[in-house]
C-alpha cells in the first residue's frame, strides 16, 4: 500500500514537472493568443512559409519540428469529398473514404429551419473528423441571383436573411466538432461561366444588402474559423486578394480573425496577396506549372517568391507573421484541441440526419386534383399523397429515377456509401404500404449517361441506344395501363446544368423532358412530376399537370425521402428559397440584359454590373408586375390546411434601440399532422431611398398537430428596418410608418399590421 502511495506521489511529481517544462504553445492552460506568439517566436523563416500555402492538392503542412500535425482540408459542403491522389484532382482509390451525402444546400435552406442547420453541420463535422479532415470547404452563401447559375444548387437561395440564419448553424455545427468551417466563395461569385474573368461592378448598397450579409452572418455570428476568396474580380482586383472585401470589411469592419484561404488557383500576385489579406494558398498554378511538377508548390505566389522578397527586404515579416498568426489559431482551433474527437463516417445517425433534412426541405409545389376523363371532370381530391394503396401498378418515368447525382457537378462530387435512387426507394416505401403493388419503369428519355467523376464511378449503366421517339412511346403505352405515372425528370450534374465550371444555357428542361411530359399527362392525366435538380426550370405543361414535387438533389436517403413524401408518410413542409421564374427574362439580371456582361477588348476581363441593384429575387418580381413568378420565394403546400390569426404586435411604436414582436396563432385545420413557416415580411411606407416593396425579417417553422393551435412570436430590432445608405456608407433606420405583413409564402400575405419608427 504505502508502495503504492509512494509511486503514485512519484508519478503526480513526474507529471507536475514535464508540466511545468512544457513549452507555452503547447500548454493548454495557458491563453491561446500566449501560445501563438509563443510557438511564432519559435519557427523559422521556412516554416512560417510554408504553413501558408499547400504542400498537395488538399492539405498544408504543419510544422513537424514543434509537433503541430498537417492541416488537411476537403470539399464540402454535401458530405466530405474521397482522398484525391497528392497532387492530382483523381481520387486515390482508398477503399475507407466513402461518406453519407447530406442534401444540396439548397434543399437545407428549403427546410427554412435552422435547427436542421445545426444538425447538417454536426453531423458532416463527425463524418470529417473520422476522415481526418480539419477543415470543410463550404458551407456556401453566394446568392442566387439568375436560374442558369451553375452552382446554385451548393448555396442557400437568393434572400440574404434566410441564407444567414441558415449558415449559422451549420457552421456552429461543424465547429463544435473541431472542424474548421470555409465559407465560400466571397464574395460576389454569382455566376460559374467566365469565373475567373468577370469583375463585378455593383453598387455598395446592393453589396451590403444582398450579396454580403450571409457572409457577414456567417463571421461575426457564427464565427467561422475560415473564409475561402472566390475567383471573380470585384473593382477590377481578384477577390483572393481583394483589398476592400478582405482587409477593409471583412478583417477591419468584421474583425474576423481565422484564416483567408483561396480558392483553388485563385491567387495570382505575390504582392497582392501579401499585402491584401490572404491567409492560405491553395491550388496555384504558377509560372506555366503543368501537372505534377516536382517542385510547384515552392513555386507558388505565397512561396519561394514571397520569401525571396523578404529576404532581399522588400518587406518585413509583419504580414508574414500576421498570416502565421491566423494559421497557428487555427490548429488550436483543430487539429491541436486537446480534446478532439474521433467522429464516425456512414453512421445510422448521420443517415437519419440525411433523411430528416431531406423530408423537410422537399418542397411541394402543386397538387391539384388529376383530371378524370372518365367522368369528363376532375377527381375530387388532389392527387397527392399517391394512394398506394388503392392502386394495382404506379408507372416510374425518367432518368433521373435511376441516375446517381452524388457523383458529377464538380468539386462537390462524392463517394457514397450509399444513394438511394428515387426508384428503388419508391418501390420499398410503396411495397411497405402496398404488397401487392405493381411498380414499373420506362427509361422515358435518355440524358447523361456519363456516372463518373475523377475516377468515381456508379457501376451502374445508363447505357440506352433507343431513338427518343421510341422511348418515349414505350413510356407513353405502359402510363396508358397504370394507375398512376411518376416522372423524375429535371437536371443532372452534367457540365452546363447544374454543375461548377459553367452555367446553364437556358432555362427549359433538357433532352426532350417538355414533349415527354405532355405526351405523359395525356395518356394518364394522374401524373406527377418529381423535378430533380437546384435550379428552377421553365415549365410550359404547369396547367395540365396536376402535382409537381421539386425534388433537389437529395443525397444518400434521396429515394427514401421523396417516395416518403410521394406516399404521404411524410408531409412536405419545405418552402422555396428562391424565386420560380416562369421564364428567364422575368429574373431582373436577363430582363435588364446585364448577364453575362461585356468583354474589355483585348484583356480577358468581362464586365458584368448588377444593374438590378438590390432588385433580386421576390425583390424584383414584387415591384415588375408583369413578371408573376410560376411559385413565389417562400412558396411550398402541404396535405394539411393552416389558418393563420390575425398578427398582433406588443406595441404600435419604436425607438432604434427597441424591439417589436409580431405574434400570430397558427391552427393546423386538416386532417393530417404538419409544419408552415411562417413568415414576417417588412415593408417601409415611405423613405428616403426607394426600397424593395417587402423583404424578408423572420421566420419560423410550426408543427401542428390537426386542430392544434400554436401562437409564433417573431422579434425584430433595428437592423430589419435598415437599409445601406452608400452616401454615408453606413446602415440606416430612418423613422416613419413600417407594415409587418405575416404570411406563409411572398405572395400569401395573411394579414398586415402598421407601426412607427420614432
Ligand atoms: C471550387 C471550390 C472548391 C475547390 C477545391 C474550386 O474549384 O471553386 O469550391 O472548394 O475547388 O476543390
Amino acid at each position: 500500500m504505502i508502495r503504492k502511495i509512494t509511486f503514485l506521489t512519484g508519478l503526480l511529481l513526474v507529471t507536475a514537472s514535464s508540466k511545468a517544462q512544457l513549452p507555452v504553445y503547447l500548454d493548454e492552460s495557458k491563453p491561446v493568443e500566449q501560445r501563438i506568439e509563443d510557438a511564432l517566436s519559435r519557427m523559422t523563416l521556412d516554416e512560417k512559409i510554408a504553413v501558408i500555402h499547400a504542400q498537395s492538392k488538399f492539405s498544408s503542412p504543419g510544422i513537424k519540428r514543434l509537433g503541430f500535425p498537417d492541416f488537411w482540408t476537403d470539399d464540402g459542403p454535401h458530405g466530405v469529398r474521397p482522398d484525391v491522389l497528392w497532387d492530382e484532382w483523381e481520387q486515390a482509390g482508398q477503399t475507407n473514404d466513402s461518406c453519407v451525402a447530406f442534401p444540396a444546400l439548397t434543399c437545407l435552406a428549403a427546410t427554412w429551419n435552422p435547427q436542421m442547420a445545426r444538425l447538417y453541420g454536426e453531423s458532416l463535422g463527425e463524418e470529417a473528423l473520422y476522415r481526418g479532415k480539419s477543415m470543410i470547404l463550404g458551407p456556401g452563401v453566394n446568392i442566387y441571383r439568375t436560374p442558369l447559375g451553375g452552382r446554385n444548387f451548393e448555396y442557400m437561395g437568393e434572400d440574404p436573411l434566410l441564407a444567414s440564419r441558415m449558415v449559422v448553424p451549420y457552421i456552429q455545427g461543424l465547429q463544435s466538432k473541431g472542424v474548421a468551417a470555409c465559407v465560400k466563395h466571397y464574395a460576389l461569385n454569382n455566376d460559374e461561366e467566365y469565373r475567373h474573368q468577370v469583375n463585378v461592378i455593383v453598387s455598395d448598397r446592393a453589396l451590403h444588402e444582398i450579396y454580403l450579409p450571409a457572409f457577414k452572418a456567417a463571421i461575426t455570428e457564427g464565427k467561422a474559423w475560415g473564409i475561402m476568396g472566390a475567383y471573380n474580380l470585384y473593382q477590377n482586383q481578384h477577390n483572393c486578394h481583394n483589398v476592400t472585401l478582405l482587409n477593409k470589411i471583412l478583417k477591419e469592419d468584421w474583425k474576423f480573425d481565422g484564416i483567408v484561404v483561396s480558392d483553388w488557383g485563385g491567387c495570382h500576385d505575390t504582392d497582392e496577396a501579401v499585402r491584401n489579406g490572404l491567409d492560405l494558398e491553395m491550388g496555384s498554378w504558377t509560372d506555366g506549372l503543368v501537372m505534377g511538377a516536382t517542385n510547384a508548390y515552392d513555386r507558388y505566389y505565397m512561396a519561394l517568391p514571397y520569401k525571396r522578397l523578404i529576404q532581399r527586404g522588400v518587406y518585413s515579416t509583419a504580414e508574414l507573421d500576421e498570416k502565421v498568426r491566423r494559421i497557428l489559431r487555427t490548429f488550436y482551433r483543430t487539429t491541436m484541441r486537446g480534446d478532439r474527437q474521433i467522429g464516425f463516417l456512414c453512421s445510422e445517425s448521420h443517415y437519419e440526419a440525411a433523411r430528416e433534412i431531406a423530408r423537410q426541405g422537399i418542397v411541394l409545389l402543386k397538387n391539384d386534383a388529376a383530371a378524370d376523363p372518365s367522368k369528363g371532370k376532375s377527381a375530387k381530391s388532389a392527387l397527392l399523397p399517391v394512394d398506394v394503396k388503392s392502386m394495382k401498378r404506379i408507372l416510374i418515368v425518367g432518368e433521373n429515377a435511376v441516375k446517381m447525382m452524388t457523383v458529377g457537378g464538380g468539386s462537390s462530387s462524392l463517394k457514397v456509401q450509399r444513394e438511394i435512387l428515387p426508384l428503388d426507394g419508391f418501390k420499398s416505401v410503396a411495397r411497405s404500404i402496398n404488397p401487392d403493388i405493381e411498380i414499373d419503369f420506362a427509361r422515358g428519355y435518355v440524358g447523361d449517361t456519363v456516372q463518373s467523376y475523377n475516377g468515381v464511378t456508379v457501376g451502374r449503366s445508363l447505357y440506352d441506344i433507343r431513338p427518343a421517339s421510341e422511348l418515349m412511346a414505350e413510356a407513353v403505352e405502359k402510363a396508358r395501363q397504370a394507375d398512376c405515372v411518376i416522372m423524375f425528370g429535371g437536371l443532372n450534374k452534367s457540365d452546363y446544368q447544374d454543375c461548377e465550371g459553367h452555367d446553364r444555357k437556358n432555362m427549359d428542361l433538357p433532352y426532350g423532358q417538355n414533349e415527354l411530359i405532355e405526351a405523359l399527362v395525356a395518356a394518364n392525366p394522374r401524373f406527377v412530376f418529381v423535378n430533380i435538380s437546384g435550379n428552377a426550370v421553365t415549365m410550359p405543361w404547369l396547367i395540365k399537370v396536376p402535382a409537381v414535387v421539386q425534388g433537389w438533389f437529395i443525397g444518400s436517403e434521396s429515394g427514401t425521402a421523396i417516395a416518403s413524401v410521394l406516399t404521404g408518410q411524410v408531409n412536405p413542409s419545405g418552402k422555396l428559397p428562391f424565386t420560380w421564374y416562369s421564364r428567364l427574362e422575368d429574373c431582373g439580371a436577363h430582363a435588364l440584359g446585364t448577364y453575362p456582361g461585356t468583354w474589355r477588348e483585348g484583356e480577358g476581363i468581362i464586365d458584368e454590373e448588377y444593374k438590378e441593384d438590390i432588385y433580386v429575387g421576390y425583390r424584383w418580381t414584387d415591384r415588375e408586375k408583369s413578371a408573376k413568378p410560376l411559385f413565389a420565394f417562400g412558396h411550398g403546400l402541404s396535405y394539411t390546411t393552416f389558418g393563420l390569426g390575425k398578427v398582433r404586435s406588443d406595441r404600435e411604436s419604436m425607438t432604434a434601440d427597441d424591439e417589436i414582436t409580431f405574434t400570430v396563432s397558427v391552427t393546423n385545420t386538416g386532417k393530417t399532422a404538419g409544419s408552415e413557416v411562417v413568415q414576417l415580411y417588412i415593408s417601409d411606407l415611405k423613405s428616403s431611398l426607394p426600397r424593395p416593396v417587402k423583404e424578408l425579417k423572420g421566420f419560423e417553422k410550426v408543427y401542428l398537430e390537426p386542430g392544434e393551435t400554436k401562437d409564433v412570436s417573431i422579434t425584430i430590432g433595428r437592423d430589419a428596418l435598415s437599409f445601406y445608405d452608400d452616401t454615408v456608407q453606413d446602415w440606416v433606420a430612418e423613422p416613419g410608418m413600417f407594415e409587418a405583413l405575416i404570411g406563409t409564402s411572398s405572395d400569401r400575405i395573411s394579414s398586415k399590421t402598421r407601426f412607427r419608427l420614432e
